[in-house]
């Protein structure tokens, strides 16, 4: 079985959000919906009632590697630090740094009875990724693959100072969900591809402001997304 995550802006694509399913399991509740062998996971939860910090990230990893689930592709809107996935483009990550705190973030905090120290050296698939890019490459889109995300605690945005040293560490895109998420994945052995689409330059960076892309120009970018994460999983 193979799975799409789906964040902000995909959980308003009709996949994620008919035809759901409800489970408890260990961690908590989860909601989803199978079609042809996918999971749709909105993280979110349908109607994106649950913000970054308050994601039950456990519940919906643990649910995913009870299904039988091997392969992840995970989506995320972002926001852009630099203009290696600059706004309206899509890139994959390579590597996360996280800022998150506060949250549930391990499957090993001993109450499974075993403690592990779990390395996040290439945290993401590198086939499931190339995978990825030759669909992209095929449909006529030359992405990056080198993107490093930040993750923070949300739910507020960034300041315009928190942004330049994000910069300065090396991060290319801004989020709030990537790396309490991709740990969890590594954890549970499951192998994931992350793909950023940016709506956004990061705070700081837009003479403007902060300005988000239009809700039906990110539902037409997310239906390709989607298209091409059900393409790549197909062919893995
Ligand atoms: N910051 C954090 N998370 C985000 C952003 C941002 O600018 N845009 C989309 N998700």
């Amino acid at each position: 079985m193979k799975a799409i995550i789906g964040g902000t802006g995909i959980d308003r694509d009709g996949r994620f959000y008919e035809n759901t399913v409800s489970k408890v399991n260990r961690y908590g509740e989860v909601i989803y919906s199978i079609k042809d062998d996918i999971v749709y996971l909105p993280r979110h939860r349908p109607g994106h009632s649950l913000p970054p910090h308050r994601i039950n990230y456990r519940a919906n990893i643990a649910e995913l590697r009870s299904l039988g689930v091997t392969d992840v592709i995970s989506i995320y809107a972002v926001g852009s630090i630099t203009k290696l996935i600059a706004p309206t483009r899509f890139g994959l990550i390579k590597d996360f740094i996280d800022f998150a705190f506060g949250r549930e973030n391990t499957f090993y905090d001993g109450t499974e009875g075993a403690v592990r120290h779990v390395p996040m050296v290439d945290a993401f698939d590198r086939e499931l990724s190339a995978a990825f890019m030759a669909v992209s490459m095929m449909r006529g889109y030359s992405i990056p693959s080198n993107a490093v995300y930040v993750t923070t605690n949300g739910p507020r945005f960034e300041t315009a100072a928190e942004i330049e040293a994000f910069r300065r560490i090396g991060g290319d895109v801004v989020g709030m969900t990537l790396g309490t998420e991709a740990a969890l994945l590594r954890e549970a052995g499951i192998r994931n591809a992350a793909v950023a689409y940016s709506i956004n330059w990061a705070a700081g960076l837009d003479a403007e402001g902060m300005a988000f892309m239009e809700g039906e120009s990110i539902m037409k970018l997310v239906d390709i997304l989607i298209s091409m994460a059900e393409d790549t999983l197909s062919r893995f």
